[in-house]
Parts: C-alpha cells; sequence; structure tokens
C-alpha cells in the first residue's frame, strides 16, 4: 500500500444565490474524481493550468475543505472520515507549505514563535527549551542561522521567509509536506535554491512530497511521478521521464510543445500543437471528455459523450483519452488546426464548444533540461504565460492556517502575538 492514496475524490463547491435564504444554484466542480498514489520518500508533481483544481485538491487531503465524495488514506487511515479531533492529531502528518511565504507567516510573530506554535498545538517537544534546540537543529537544516530565532518576518527575503516556511513543516516531523506553489513568489534567481533546498531534505530525512505547480519547469526535477490536471480531473499521469519523453494526451503533447528549445533551428521547425478555444468553466464542465472542447483529435460522437478514464497504456503511463493509442501511432486523423490558424479558426471547430466563461489560454512552460536547475536555467526560462495565483492574501493564509489548527486557543493566540 502506497503512503497517500487518493480514491475518486471530489470537492465540489456550492454555488449559493439569494438575499434572505440562500439557494444552491449550481456547484463548481474544482475536483471532479481524482485518484492517485504517492508513494514514501517520492515526490508527486501536480500540474496544470490556473484553476484546474490543484490547491483545491491539495487542501481536501489536509481537509482544509470538504470533500464531497471519494476517499483519502493516509497510511491506511482514510481521513475523510476521521472525527474532527483525530483529524487534528493526523494533520501533524500532513504539512503543507505555502505560495506565498509573507502572507503565510504572522507578522507580528518571531520565527521561534511562529515555529513553536505548531509543536505546542501537537506536544511536539516536552519544554521551550528542548523545542529551541530543535528548532535550531531544523533552521540550520535549511540553511538559516540560528539568530534567526529572534527576528521577524520582515527582516527576512523571499527566499528566505520560503526557507522557514519549510522548516515549520518540518519541525513537526510529518510524513507528507504539500508544497503548493513554492517557488512561483520568488524571484527566478532563488527558485531554483528553494527546490534543490526541498530535493537535499528529502533525501536526507526521507520526505514524502506532493509538489503542485503551474509551471512544468518547477515538477520536473524534483518529482518522480507527475500527474497532469485539466477541469479538476487528472488526464495523464506517469514517471517524470516518461511524461516529458513522450506525452501521451492531447492536452499534455499541447503544453510540451510549448517548449522552448534553445537551439534556434530545432525551435523553428519544431511541431507546436496551439489550442482552440478557452479553458471552459468549472462551474459548467463539459460533457464527456472534459477536453473535447478543445482537443484537435476529438470525435464528436465518442468524445463528447463518453468520459474516458485513466488507462495504463504501459510502465504506469495512465492517460484518460479514448484514442491515445491511435493519436500515437498517427492513425486518428486531426478534426482542429493546431497551428497558428488554431487561434483564430477555433469557431469552426467540429465538436460544439461548450459555453463557458474565457479564462487563461493553456500554455503552460515546460522544462528544456535534463539536469537538475540551477539559478541560470531557471532565470533562462521564458515567463510563463499562466501567472500563478497570486491571490492569497494573508487573510487567506491565515485562515488556513486557523482550520488547521482549530484548537489554538485564544490564550495560546496571545501567548505567541
Ligand atoms: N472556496 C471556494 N468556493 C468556490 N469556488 C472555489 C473555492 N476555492 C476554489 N474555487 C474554485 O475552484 C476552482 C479550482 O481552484 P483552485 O484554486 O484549486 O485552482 P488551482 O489549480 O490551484 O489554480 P491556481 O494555479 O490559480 O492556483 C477555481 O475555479 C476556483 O475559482
Ligand atoms: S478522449 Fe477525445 S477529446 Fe478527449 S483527449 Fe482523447 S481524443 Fe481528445
Ligand atoms: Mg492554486
Amino acid at each position: 500500500m502506497s503512503l497517500l492514496e487518493l480514491d475518486g475524490v471530489k470537492v465540489h463547491f456550492p454555488i449559493k444565490k439569494g438575499v434572505f435564504v440562500d439557494r444552491t444554484v449550481g456547484h463548481v466542480y474544482a475536483v471532479d474524481g481524482v485518484s492517485l498514489k504517492v508513494e514514501a520518500g517520492e515526490t508527486y508533481g501536480l500540474v496544470g493550468e490556473s484553476g484546474c483544481g490543484k490547491t483545491t485538491l491539495g487542501r481536501s487531503v489536509l481537509r482544509l475543505v470538504d470533500i464531497t465524495e471519494g476517499s483519502v488514506v493516509l497510511d491506511g487511515t482514510d481521513l475523510a472520515k476521521l472525527p474532527g479531533e483525530e483529524m487534528r492529531r493526523f494533520r501533524r502528518r500532513l504539512q503543507m507549505v505555502f505560495q506565498d511565504p509573507l502572507g503565510s507567516l504572522n507578522p507580528r510573530q518571531n520565527i521561534e514563535s511562529i515555529l513553536s506554535e505548531g509543536m505546542i498545538a501537537h506536544g511536539v517537544g516536552k519544554d521551550q527549551e528542548e523545542r529551541r534546540e530543535k528548532i535550531k537543529a531544523i533552521l540550520d537544516k535549511v540553511g538559516l542561522p540560528s539568530n534567526a530565532l529572534a527576528r521577524y518576518p520582515h527582516e527576512f527575503s523571499g527566499g528566505q521567509r520560503q526557507r522557514i516556511g519549510i522548516a515549520r513543516a518540518l519541525v513537526l516531523e510529518p510524513d507528507v509536506i504539500i508544497c503548493d506553489e513554492p517557488v512561483s513568489a520568488l524571484d527566478v534567481s532563488v527558485q531554483a535554491q528553494v527546490i534543490n533546498l526541498l530535493d537535499e531534505l528529502q533525501e536526507e530525512l526521507g520526505l514524502t512530497y506532493v509538489v503542485i505547480a503551474h509551471d512544468l519547469a518547477v515538477v520536473r526535477h524534483i518529482s518522480d511521478t507527475i500527474g497532469v490536471m485539466y477541469l479538476g480531473s487528472l488526464v495523464e499521469e506517469a514517471p517524470s521521464d516518461a511524461l516529458y519523453a513522450e506525452p501521451k494526451h492531447p492536452y499534455t503533447k499541447a503544453l510540451m510543445s510549448a517548449v522552448p528549445v534553445p537551439d534556434p533551428e530545432v525551435e523553428d521547425r519544431r511541431e507546436r500543437i496551439l489550442l482552440t478555444g478557452d479553458l471552459p468553466s468549472p462551474a459548467n464542465p463539459p460533457s464527456g471528455c472534459r477536453f473535447h472542447t478543445r482537443c484537435p483529435w476529438a470525435r464528436a460522437e465518442r468524445c463528447a459523450t463518453e468520459r474516458p478514464q485513466l488507462r495504463d497504456l504501459g510502465g504506469g503511463h495512465r492517460v484518460a483519452c479514448h484514442f491515445a493509442e491511435e493519436i500515437e501511432s498517427g492513425k486518428l486523423a486531426l478534426t482542429r488546426p493546431t497551428g497558428t490558424e488554431a487561434v483564430t479558426e477555433g469557431e469552426d471547430a467540429v465538436v460544439e464548444q461548450t459555453e463557458g466563461e474565457a479564462k487563461v489560454p493553456a500554455v503552460l512552460l515546460p522544462a528544456d533540461s535534463t539536469t537538475k536547475p540551477d539559478a541560470t536555467a531557471v532565470e533562462e526560462k521564458v515567463p510563463s504565460a499562466v501567472e500563478a495565483s497570486g491571490d492569497r492574501t494573508a487573510d487567506a493564509v491565515a485562515r488556513d492556517l486557523d482550520a488547521a489548527e482549530p484548537d489554538r486557543s485564544d490564550k495560546d493566540r496571545e501567548k505567541t502575538d
């Protein structure tokens, strides 16, 4: 059994309307049936464009959002069914590193207080002396001086603050750390340092990660397995190298074809798959294959009516496409243009477009090297056309943390504040 197993996880947010009485008029299908396994000591990378449900899926594992359906099994225990108090105890074993390091750290607490907080809540360390020693050791591991203890978040750089965020997770000795866009708020020059730190810590401490990113370059080097999400579902999952070498789902193919190749000659010759249409709204997802409104190979008769399940095509390469084999062998003809004309001729699509709110174009930035990233490599990449959600405010993160520690009493707050 894997350390973490998600089976058919759905998170549907009700859409309420009404002045006096709230009526549910629909749902946002943020996560709509995700099954995946994360092995102990490995990294699962989750990629997908903005709004596809990555954060919601991560939060559902920690039960920071209600799970509508499905199970989340950590080390044999189904978290979706755990009563509140037991879930609170389990949260020590599942920690989250947030995108915005400043927003996720209380500016009024010094580092010792921030890092002690979770330890006190979970009964780690018998007294403050013992906790302090442990914090110092962890700060050292994440590359921060021990005099950081008495300092405040604003006194650190963005990269250092993310190290503090990582240290906060580590002091609780978690089994799984969910890193939600851990570097997208950082300068490109420090992104690689933080990714390398996560890598080193994993090797040293045997950590298990779920790394969420909209940028394929970030997850490529650190992930053992990568899952590609589209509109609340996984469309492809494979060992990292296999996914990059041979993407099989049309959506992943389109993402990969956006990879800028450093050689200008190859770059000029290489085939690009440009997608027609906008990302449909998760409140009104297309029927059948969710991708059929944009897929260059879509077949009206099957793709619009029958939802494809993830199928293993060999070697753990799972693809949710009815025609993956035919597309791979080149037997399936295109039904939509894939070149620059795709952008202008999207209206003539063979399969009728489902009406949906326009969002962002499906362009993610994959990596272009096969070695570990270094600062220069990350710096060289073209900025992604899809911005990460930069909308996590300090309040939002504070709410997350409060939700994660619902038992923290006012007295404790006063003490730590
Ligand atoms: N609490 C909520 N209530 C209603 N809808 C929500 C809620 N949280 C998220 N959503 C919606 O669910 C969908 C998925 O959001 P989510 O934040 O999980 O996407 P994401 O893949 O993390 O995107 P990004 O890359 O921008 O962070 C979005 O359409 C979002 O608007
Ligand atoms: S099932 Fe049909 S629409 Fe979906 S990805 Fe495959 S070919 Fe495209
Ligand atoms: Mg997100």
